[in-house]
């Protein structure tokens, strides 16, 4: 004869089981995957840019480009009018492992709630957008990042509910 309030107690002690298991569940790190998406040549290419340090485009292949959207045209790249720049070279993180980029990325996000900005950023940026899901260049299709953006919104609502930390 199967005892039904043991069954009903076994199923009450799993399911406690299974909530401390969830309470104990180690933070997401900016290093888990956040910083590997960073590293995709679709981000890193535009965030050295400007750097003379990292030889970026603007030192070899742009050296007399000037008017971006000449060549990268809103119907090119899907982003609005005046969507298509390179960052300052203060945002290029080539080299840095993954506590100085979180790092550096909260410095130059703007000034305020730093997390805030940066979630907002993150989620919404066209530019980030493009490098998920585009890669259109004039020089063709280069390769988005693998994921897209669904995993990326993913990881950084993990990192968002452990409270972003750098390290
Ligand atoms: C005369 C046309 C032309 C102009 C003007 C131009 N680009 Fe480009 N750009 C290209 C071509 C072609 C490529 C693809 C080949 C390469 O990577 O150099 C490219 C590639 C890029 C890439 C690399 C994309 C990637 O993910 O690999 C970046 C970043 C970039 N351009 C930024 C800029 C910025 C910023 C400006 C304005 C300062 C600019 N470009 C002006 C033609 C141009
Ligand atoms: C076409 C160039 C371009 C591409 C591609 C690009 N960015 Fe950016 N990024 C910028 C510019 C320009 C800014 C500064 C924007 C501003 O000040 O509003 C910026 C700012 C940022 C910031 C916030 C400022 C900071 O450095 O703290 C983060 C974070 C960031 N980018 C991450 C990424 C990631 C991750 C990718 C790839 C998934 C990416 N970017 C792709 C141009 C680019």
């Amino acid at each position: 004869m199967i005892c039904y309030a043991c069954l009903w107690l076994l199923v009450l002690a799993l399911l406690s089981f299974n909530s401390r298991a969830e309470a104990v569940r180690p933070p997401t790190r900016f290093g888990d995957t956040l910083f590997q998406i960073f590293q995709h040549e679709r981000c890193l290419n535009c965030h050295q840019f400007n750097s003379r340090r990292s030889n970026g485009k603007s030192y070899t292949s742009h050296r007399n480009r000037y008017l971006c959207e000449n060549c990268h045209r809103p119907s090119l790249t899907g982003l609005p009018e005046g969507g298509w720049i390179a960052p300052n070279a203060r945002m290029d993180y080539t080299g840095l492992n993954a506590r100085e980029t979180c790092e550096l990325t909260k410095r130059n996000v703007g000034s305020g709630d730093k997390n805030a900005l940066l979630h907002e950023h993150m989620l919404h940026d066209v530019r980030i957008r493009w490098a998920l899901e585009s890669g259109m260049t004039p020089g063709g299709r280069f390769p988005a990042v693998p994921g897209g953006y669904w995993t990326w919104k993913q990881a950084v609502e993990d990192w968002a509910k452990s409270g972003m930390p750098c390290d």
